[in-house]
């Protein structure tokens, strides 16, 4: 056990490259998705990562659960850099650390029944589990997220987009993971079951301990879910800060401009906002330096070559 507050996840100075071929026969170089990312989350912490498409979010969730190891820098999980775990720590580890994609039908498998699905997490990490603990073991997990068991000799394309990510979370949680990504897990679904989806995440954390780290395009989710976000520009965070600060004083120009892509509740402010951003053409964002801590956990790239904020 650790300290409370001590990192369940430390990342540092994470990088990666992918090789970019060229298709013409010239130079192959390198593509840079993601360059020297490092921030912290605390156990039962949710932070969030945001940023336009191809900024490099998935990347970061692929290196961190190494299904897709970084380039460059570390991954520590509970205080221990996972590259340096042997392969049977690293089975081990790997069962506390699990992903919830955007599509659940994808991630499932048509031909099996989402029982024998959810039953498969036991049947590779736990091979001593009897046939009956682990039946009454899934109809637990479907109970716990809202699942009637008696569905689960279903089969995927019988249940709605929401049911099925429900069946993913309960595969996620079944092996009672610390830490899950969850990389944009309410994107693909239906705007009226993103809440419920939602609601069952927080639920959990709350029940489980679990720590996120949650991807996402929804700014106002993430502002309802995150106690931390970390913004993402062209594989770098830009500003890193708790959520109210984040919103309430964005500090980079990049996150001024997609927090202001939100439109503002208040009618009166919105007509200020807008009038606001209409007097002054955005200012070219410049590439981000190392982050600077401008209030208590409040960090901020330094805008160079002059971006006015
Ligand atoms: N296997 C790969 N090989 C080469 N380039 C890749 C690979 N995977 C991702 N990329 C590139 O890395 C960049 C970051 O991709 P990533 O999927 O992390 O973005 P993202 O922020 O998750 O975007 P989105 O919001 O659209 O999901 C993109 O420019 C993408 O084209
Ligand atoms: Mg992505």
């Amino acid at each position: 056990m650790q300290a409370p507050g001590y990192p369940i996840v430390s990342v540092r100075n994470l990088s990666k490259h992918y090789p970019l071929r060229s298709w013409w026969g010239g130079k192959a170089s390198v593509f840079r998705a993601v360059e020297d990312v490092s921030f912290d989350i605390r156990p039962g912490e949710t932070l969030g990562l945001v940023g336009e498409s191809g900024s490099g979010k998935s990347t970061i969730g692929r290196a961190v659960t190494m299904l897709n190891p970084p380039t460059a820098g570390t991954v520590a999980f509970e205080g221990v850099d996972l590259a340096t775990l042997s392969a049977p720590a690293m089975r081990r580890t790997r069962a506390r650390i699990q992903t919830v994609f955007q599509d659940p039908y994808a991630a499932l498998n048509p031909r099996m029944s989402v029982g024998n699905y959810v039953a498969e997490a036991f049947k590779l990490h736990r091979p001593g589990m009897r046939g009956l603990e682990r039946r009454e073991a899934v109809a637990g997990l479907f109970e716990r997220v809202g699942l009637e068991p008696r569905f689960a000799g279903r089969f995927p394309h019988q249940f709605s987009g929401g049911q099925r990510q429900r069946i993913c979370i309960a595969r996620a949680i079944a092996l009672r993971p610390s830490f899950i990504v969850a990389d944009e897990p309410i994107a693909a679904l239906d705007v009226s079951i993103q809440a419920q989806v939602v609601n069952l995440l927080q639920h959990l954390q709350d029940e489980l301990g679990l720590s996120y780290l949650f991807i996402s395009h929804d700014l106002r989710m993430v502002r309802h879910l995150c106690h931390r976000v970390a913004v993402l520009w062209r594989g770098r965070i830009v500003e890193l800060a708790p959520s109210d600060l984040l919103y309430e004083n964005p500090r980079h120009p990049y996150t001024r401009r997609l927090l202001g892509a939100v439109p503002v509740p208040n009618p009166a402010a919105e007509r200020a906002r807008l009038a606001a951003a209409n007097a002054s053409p955005a200012a070219p964002i410049a590439e981000g330096g190392d982050l600077v801590e401008v209030a208590p956990g409040h960090f901020v790239a330094e805008p160079t070559g002059g971006a006015a904020a």
